[in-house]
């Protein structure tokens, strides 16, 4: 049978909510893994010998292997913002659409950020560790004193989307915002923010809190580095949402041991789903598995979004969401 009258082939490559599959279903047969462990290759190279489009998570790798084992691939949707488990310049070659999920999560993982701050400057980890560890505790002036946030200076490093939904977040906790972007933002925002432009060694050496809010590339490869940790404050917490290897993380352990900076809250790390030891030991971080985009509502718009730029794709329209 030639592949004119046949109907498109999707492939899914983890496991992704029901209404998403319901969409993929209107634009051709749909194969999906059903398994939350990341699919074997000997299985996924099966399924792709003979696919049209490929919906992955951030824990699939699309690589040269990937898309030789895929000759017929025209889209790989991405549910996620961050693509950096994709090499794009490989699809490009090849003729391949990349889409990812922006927008979406932006709320989920700027309140992530928010949490993350509070967490770490009010040492809620480690009080809730104190309770559950079972020790005699009970109320004391000078019991597990944090520090507030107010009138302290949120500086953020990437001022996209959900940058700037943080820096709402932390204005409505009455911080002061500056940020470090290749672009400076509008005047509007800038103006209803009261968000100062700074260069990053400036913001790391001026700022309380450093939330990391930027895509993972070549250029942001341990930005944040031994030297970078050494310009910051020594009482400053370091937050990362956005991809763990921003940070080098043996730098940042040194970093907490040696007391260069007070506290970091991180949700990605470098060799994720691996955490450096160092990390397991230190009271004054907080560490979250990766859960910025962790909401139903969420996770079930990314996963709509990717669907529908299949649907697009395949119907031989312009995605909704190319990188
Ligand atoms: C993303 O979309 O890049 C997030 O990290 C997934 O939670």
């Amino acid at each position: 049978m030639s592949d004119a009258i046949t109907s498109p082939r999707i492939v899914v490559c983890g496991r992704i909510p029901a209404p998403a599959i319901d969409t993929l279903h209107t634009a051709g047969e749909v194969w999906a893994w059903d398994r939350d462990e990341v699919i074997p290759t000997d299985v996924r190279d099966w399924e792709l010998a003979t696919t049209d489009a490929a919906v992955t998570l951030l824990t699939d790798r699309v690589d040269a292997a990937f898309l030789d084992a895929a000759p017929r691939l025209r889209i790989v949707a991405n549910v996620a913002v961050g693509y950096n488990n994709i090499d794009v310049a490989a699809c490009r070659e090849r003729g391949v659409v990349v889409t990812n999920t922006p927008g979406v999560l932006t709320d989920a993982t700027a309140d992530l950020a928010m949490a993350l701050i509070l967490m770490t400057t009010r040492r809620l980890g480690e009080g809730e560790r104190l309770i559950r560890s079972g020790s005699a505790w009970q109320w004391g002036m000078f019991m597990m004193l944090g520090t507030g946030v107010q009138q302290r200076r949120l500086g953020i490093v990437g001022m996209g989307g959900i940058g700037t939904a943080l820096a709402r977040r932390a204005r409505a906790f009455g911080m002061t915002i500056a940020y470090h972007n290749r672009s400076p933002i509008s005047a509007e925002v800038a103006g209803e923010l009261d968000a100062e432009r700074l260069d990053l060694d400036e913001l790391l050496a001026t700022s309380d809190i450093v939330s990391l809010n930027c895509p993972y590339s070549e250029a942001t490869h341990h930005l944040i580095d031994g030297r970078a940790l050494r310009m910051m404050r020594d009482d400053a917490v370091l937050i990362n949402t956005a991809r763990g290897p921003v940070v080098d993380e043996a730098a940042l352990v040194n970093a907490l041991r040696e007391g260069f900076i007070g506290g970091a809250g991180l949700d990605v790390y470098e060799n994720e789903p691996e955490v450096h030891p160092g990390l397991l030991t230190l009271d004054n971080v907080v560490l979250l598995p990766h859960l910025g985009s962790a909401t139903v509502e969420t996770r079930t718009a990314m996963a709509q979004l990717a669907a529908h730029n299949v649907v697009e794709v395949l119907a031989g329209r312009a995605p909704i969401s190319a990188v």
